[in-house]
């Protein structure tokens, strides 16, 4: 690293309950600074990107933040996955006029100037994925997630869809975030006692792996009576037996297995990279091109001011992995593509819908109705 250099810092855990899926975020950051540097950097400048490990504490977190931004005179941060994480980190980021670029699917209901959100928000999976559950397996919805802010919201917007829709939450299950086996008896209890048509997952990390687990030795059926999430991505099957995942759902803005030319390049490079078995998710795909969408936005702005480099983003688009994506110049948050993934008997996703088109954010569902509902069912089309 030289005084030349562009810094910019990282804050992903390689320890802790989600490491799994943040080290595949790290891993995609990494990868993205590494290819600016080799097609010559930004303006004749290398990349340094500057990676610490809040190992999973929300506190860590914004003690890392601070580091970066006071000690380390860095302002623009990549990362949290955890939306406790983030809501930790982004009044440091305020105070000290910095920037953040968040890559995780979140609730949405937050907008900040100083924040890109470039993971998908409810409106572009909850909706999507609530409207294919109803249409492929009926309308009673046990909803199960991890005690915290996240599947608290998201919870939020599936009862609201599913009562539109005249179904019915027939339960809503909280498990610590650092779950243990036995926290999961009583939601297999619930669900063989209430019988759902579905269960919709935000169990995140170490925990889904522990749901999915006992969900296949209770001998619930993954064709009948699937778990559908946003969580479960191939970081977290990664860690399960191929028996245990499959038949299962997810909804996300990419899967590994996405099989056009820009998608394989990517996850091509990545795999060269980092190893052959190294998962990547939706999550990696989204901390890869926001680092590419930042070096736009740099080379653009000529100077890396926090305030330059946002007025830069505004409406920026790039050829992401997924698909062109476009920042959205009123809420900074991302139009993305909307994809729902069934687990096959290798472990791998089938991409069984996808949107024709990519979905503006709407993270406050500002325009959301249940004709916008419908609307959106119009946008999604049976893969293959
Ligand atoms: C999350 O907490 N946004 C996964």
């Amino acid at each position: 690293m030289t005084n030349d250099d562009w810094r910019i810092g990282a804050l992903f855990s390689r320890s802790g309950v989600t490491a799994a899926a943040e080290t595949a975020e790290a891993n995609a950051t990494l990868l993205a600074s590494e290819e600016i540097n080799s097609a010559g950097g930004v303006l004749g400048r290398q990349f340094a990107p500057v990676f610490y490990d809040p190992a999973c504490s929300a506190e860590r977190y914004r003690e890392l933040a601070v580091r970066l931004l006071a000690e380390d005179g860095i302002k623009v941060i990549f990362g949290c996955y955890m939306s406790s994480a983030r809501k930790a980190v982004l009044p440091e980021i305020e105070a000290h006029r910095g920037l953040l670029f968040y890559p995780t699917f979140y609730e949405g209901f937050e907008y900040s100037t100083r924040c890109f959100y470039t993971g998908s928000s409810s409106n572009q999976n909850a909706v999507q994925l609530a409207q294919y559950l109803i249409e492929n397996y009926g309308k009673r919805f046990l909803l199960i997630g991890s005690n915290y802010v996240f599947p608290y919201e998201y919870n939020r917007v599936v009862a609201d869809l599913v009562t539109r829709a005249h179904g019915r939450i027939v339960d809503e299950i909280y498990v610590p975030v650092e779950a243990a086996r036995h926290d999961f008896d009583h939601v297999v209890k619930q669900i063989r006692k209430l019988k759902p048509d579905i269960v919709v997952s935000t169990v995140v990390g170490t925990g889904a792996v522990l749901l999915y687990e006992a969900y296949k030795e209770a001998g619930f059926d993954a064709t009948t009576m699937p778990i559908a999430s946003l969580t479960t991505t191939e970081a977290e099957v990664a860690e399960m037996l191929p028996e245990v995942a499959a038949g299962h759902l997810t909804s996300a803005s990419f899967f590994e297995t996405l099989a056009t030319p820009q998608a394989q390049r990517f996850v091509a490079a990545y795999k060269s990279r980092f190893g052959a078995s190294a998962p990547v998710t939706a999550s990696a795909e989204a901390a890869y091109f926001q680092v590419h969408l930042y070096a736009k936005a740099l080379e653009l702005a000529g100077k890396d001011e926090p305030e330059a480099i946002a007025r830069q983003l505004a409406g920026l688009e790039f050829e992401a992995p997924q698909g062109r994506v476009r920042v959205d110049p009123d809420n900074h948050h991302t139009e993305l593509w909307s994809r729902i993934g069934r687990i096959n008997s290798q472990g791998k996703f089938d991409i069984v819908w996808q949107s024709e088109t990519r979905i503006r954010p709407d993270p406050y569902f500002v325009t959301a109705s249940y004709d916008d509902w419908l609307g959106a069912q119009h946008q999604l089309k049976r893969q293959g």
